[in-house]
């Protein structure tokens, strides 16, 4: 088979290391990939935003399947531009990928079906929810509705900060249209653990849970990111709680979407969070979370390649999935500065020591070739993943995987995984 990826992160760097490993592959492209990726595909110089370029070079190239990474293209309909073409694509349609993009959406989604999430109302003027916010329990969560790189939900601790809140996202529109609506939400307690799901629109199959680690700096300090470390499995993802989640959940939504004619198939990523009233849904997303996949897919034994069919042929009630006992570990190298200012453009050393270990893989999330050197090319630079037989081994041995890679503004959280130990 040809095989697409569409992306040029870690997360992709992750998905197309696993599908390179398919028996079913012969030829592999990523658009636009990276310097990492390019070890394992040929990389094609055509924008994740340019869905008529894409789906005209698989046309060309006679690709068998594509896959989408991202959300903004998804998010866009790039996987119906795919299908009009007649081309057989892994991703959620646009009418189901509003799961992510919207979460007004999400959020009546889950009220109509009963599915466990926080209390909330969703507003389109901005006076009107100041007005609410004056009746209000604190601290209190506002959330802006569209896709807005994970830095739309702000906690709010009283009156004046929630004002604040809401003018910095209708009135300032720091978030661009993504804050034309919000949602005021009801402040929740718990645990939060990450699990990623094979969807055909009618069967979900969740895979191993995940942990992520959110903000820039050490104790969850800092400003949001994209994301600055993962484990998996999560402790606190007990059998008790995935088989709540799996009865009260994962199988709703599914059905929830389908009685909406919008029948999701893909990778649906349930953001959780395990309080003391039971485990709730903080968010959707419609892709696989970067860096949760360079945690999860690391873990896998299936065949990725096989088990994306499955979703697409609506045959995912056939698939077991299987994971490794052993524990991941992924620890974000950064450009120090990230997510705000930051330069990029640095050498980065020490990659050849990891050429061909099955037990560490150094995802490139943001790096470039130039002149035979590999250099920093944004904020998130590479994802050091390690197993080990537990999560505390997982977590010394990437530590340690950390120190032998050097570039000259390196920056990473030192705390990934360690308050499970
Ligand atoms: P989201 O993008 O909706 O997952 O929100 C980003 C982060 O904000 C989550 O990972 C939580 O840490 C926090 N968060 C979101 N919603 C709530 C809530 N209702 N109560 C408490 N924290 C929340
Ligand atoms: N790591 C969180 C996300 O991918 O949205």
């Amino acid at each position: 088979m040809k095989v697409l990826i569409i992306g040029g992160g870690g997360r992709e760097h992750a998905i197309a290391w696993k599908v390179a490993k398919s028996s079913k592959v012969e030829k592999l492209y990523c658009a636009p990939g990276n310097a990492g990726i390019e070890e394992c595909a040929e990389c094609i110089d055509i924008p994740v935003t340019n869905h008529e370029g894409l789906s005209d070079f698989a046309l060309s190239k006679k690709i068998d399947l594509t896959i989408v990474g991202p959300d903004d293209p998804l998010a866009d309909g790039i996987v119906d531009v795919f299908e009009k073409k007649g081309l057989r694509v892994f991703g959620p349609r646009k009418n189901a990928a509003i799961i992510e993009s919207s979460k007004v959406f999400a959020k009546n989604l889950m009220k109509k079906y009963n599915i466990p999430s926080a209390d909330y109302e969703a507003f389109d003027m901005s006076e009107k929810a100041i007005e609410y916010l004056r009746s209000s329990k604190y601290p209190i969560v506002i959330k802006a509705d569209g896709l807005a790189l994970g830095k739309g939900v702000l906690i709010c601790m009283n009156y004046d900060e929630a004002v604040r809140a809401v003018e910095t996202i209708m009135v300032d529109k720091q978030f661009g249209l993504a804050g034309n609506r919000i949602i005021i939400e009801e402040f929740i307690k718990g645990p939060e653990v990450s699990v990623l799901a094979f969807c055909d629109g009618t069967h979900i199959l969740p895979m191993t849970s995940a942990q992520d680690h959110k903000r820039a700096k050490d104790n969850d300090q800092g400003l949001n990111t994209g994301g600055m470390g993962t484990f998996s499995p999560s402790p606190f993802y007990t059998e008790e709680v995935d088989k709540f989640c799996k009865q009260y959940i994962y199988q709703p939504t599914m059905d929830a979407m389908k009685a909406e004619g919008r029948d999701f198939v893909g990778i649906l990523f349930v953001g959780l969070m395990l309080t003391e009233d039971g485990p709730k849904v903080l968010e959707y997303n419609a892709r696989f979370g970067d860096p949760e996949a360079q945690v999860v897919l690391p873990r896998l034994e299936n065949d990725l390649v096989e088990v994306f069919e499955a979703c697409i042929d609506g045959k995912l009630h056939e698939t077991l999935l299987s994971f490794e006992e052993k524990a991941a570990v992924c620890v974000i190298l950064a450009s120090d500065g990230y997510p705000e200012h930051y330069e990029k453009g640095f050498e980065i050393q020490g990659l050849e020591t990891f050429s061909n270990t099955e037990d560490y893989h150094i995802f490139h999330a943001a790096t470039k070739k130039d002149q035979g050197k590999i250099l920093t090319n944004g904020g998130r630079v590479l994802g050091v993943t390690a197993l080990g037989s537990n999560l505390k081994e997982a977590r010394a041995n990437a530590y340690k995987a950390t120190e032998k890679i050097y570039f000259t503004n390196k920056y990473m959280r030192t705390d990934i995984g360690k308050s499970i130990e």
